[in-house]
């Protein structure tokens, strides 16, 4: 349990009485201002992740840019620091270049991103002046032809499938043969031709995305030369998928490693005065956040289930690609009495796991949970499974906490019923 702490974001610490603190707050009084679930951001460890990010590519390919995938999490207070440290943001749909733009960004700098937009979505993009819209197919660009108006350009990439299978789960894996995402080079050859030949569309290059939680280097270089073959461009975006780390198990590389593979091969393949983008999302935001729980129920049998108020309503990972948590009970993370536990949600599925085989202090109802690395896809993939309401989030800094999501209403959940 000693490295439990670890997994907390850089600028935590325990008190003298064992309390986590993060951001400079103390576990137990978050989830007192705030009730539990409640997701907590540590703001400078965001903020210093963002820095990282724009410091390491700058310093490797000075023409380049660093846009946080907002899918992530697509709340607008973490979009906002993103932006006020200078970078763009990847949107995934009309929702997020909604909240994109009230985060203050630059329409110029978002790129507009899916493998289904629809009219209104390509109307959004095309109405606010999204920088870049990535093409994932032919009906994006007949959508962008009957949209741009007379007279105007929409500047567009077109998204390449590499043909690289990364190891990771197969349900957060994008660069495949066969991925639902984007185009083969030979498929995307004749479609890059007909942009060139657009009166209403600006070839500006060529994406590639291998996938998600991608603990190895190799797939990020391996994953270049395939789009470098398309052509010569003005912007290539190679895409985001550096794996965070969860688990003491975990040691993705650094984001220094990460970029000395993937620029290496920019520098082998592409032009040298071409533009790189790169879309971190979950490496960018996974490790700034937990979730404090409460524990309603301990039930000893053939397994001890640590039943808590929360579960898969506020955290698909799980159930949705398997992904290990770690956790540890407020005040003792290295208490006595360890008890081999199962920690499980508040929901009606026996998927609705949180931690499956984990050692807790003498778990008891009402004791604090705390679960580091919840920062990336949580948020974003909330339900109200079984009437859950949705959990806030609150930022913690320099021992002040302030909540820039509320915690759903009960009346919330009735409010989009018309009848
Ligand atoms: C096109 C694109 N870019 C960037 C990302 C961000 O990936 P990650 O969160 O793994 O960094 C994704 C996520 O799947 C994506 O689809």
């Amino acid at each position: 349990m000693a490295d439990l702490l670890s997994l907390f974001p850089v600028v935590s610490a325990l008190d003298a009485d064992g309390t986590v603190v993060v951001g400079g707050c103390r576990a137990d009084a978050l989830g007192e201002e705030f009730g539990t679930p409640v997701l907590v951001v540590a703001e400078a460890a965001l903020r210093a992740r963002a820095r990282e990010y724009a410091g390491e590519l700058s310093a490797r390919w000075s023409n380049s840019r660093v846009v946080f995938a907002s899918k992530a999490f697509p709340c607008t207070a973490v979009q906002r620091v993103m932006v006020e440290e200078g970078l763009g943001l990847d949107v995934a749909g009309g929702g997020e270049i909604l909240t994109a733009l009230k985060a203050g960004v630059d329409p110029g700098q978002i790129v507009h991103h899916g493998n289904a937009k629809n009219d209104e979505e390509i109307a959004m993009a095309v109405d606010h002046g999204i920088g870049l819209v990535v093409v994932d197919n032919s009906d994006d660009v007949d959508r962008l032809e009957a949209t741009v108006p007379e007279g105007r350009t929409q500047d567009v990439l077109v998204r390449i499938i590499p043909g690289v299978t990364a190891n990771t789960h197969a349900h957060v894996l994008t660069g495949h043969t066969g991925s639902k995402f984007g185009l083969s080079p030979d498929q995307a050859a004749p479609l890059i031709k007909r942009i060139e030949n657009s009166r209403q569309l600006r070839m500006q290059g060529v994406h590639v995305h291998v996938g998600s939680q991608i603990l190895d280097v190799e797939p990020f270089a391996e994953s270049v030369a395939p789009v470098a073959r398309l052509g010569e461009f003005p912007v290539y975006d190679l895409g985001g998928g550096l794996g965070a780390r969860y688990t003491w198990a975990d040691s993705p590389p650094a984001v220094g490693a990460y970029l000395d593979a993937l620029i290496g091969a920019a520098k082998q393949h592409l032009p040298a005065e071409a533009q790189v983008i790169i879309e971190p999302g979950r490496s960018m935001v996974c490790e700034s956040a937990m979730t404090i729980y409460r524990v309603t129920t301990v039930k000893r049998g053939a397994v001890t289930f640590v039943a808590v108020d929360g579960g898969m309503g506020d955290n698909l990972e799980v159930a949705l690609f398997e992904q290990r948590f770690e956790a540890g009970i407020v005040g003792r993370f290295d208490g006595p009495d360890p008890e081999l536990v199962t920690v499980v949600g508040r929901h009606c599925e026996s998927g609705d796991v949180l931690v499956d085989g984990i050692a807790l202090s003498a778990p008891a109802v009402d004791d604090l949970l705390a679960v580091p690395a919840t920062g990336a896809y949580c948020f974003t993939m909330a339900n109200n499974y079984n009437g859950n309401r949705r959990i806030p989030v609150a930022f913690a800094r320099d021992g002040h906490a302030r909540l820039v999501v509320r915690r759903e209403t009960w009346a919330d959940l009735s409010a989009r019923d018309v009848d």
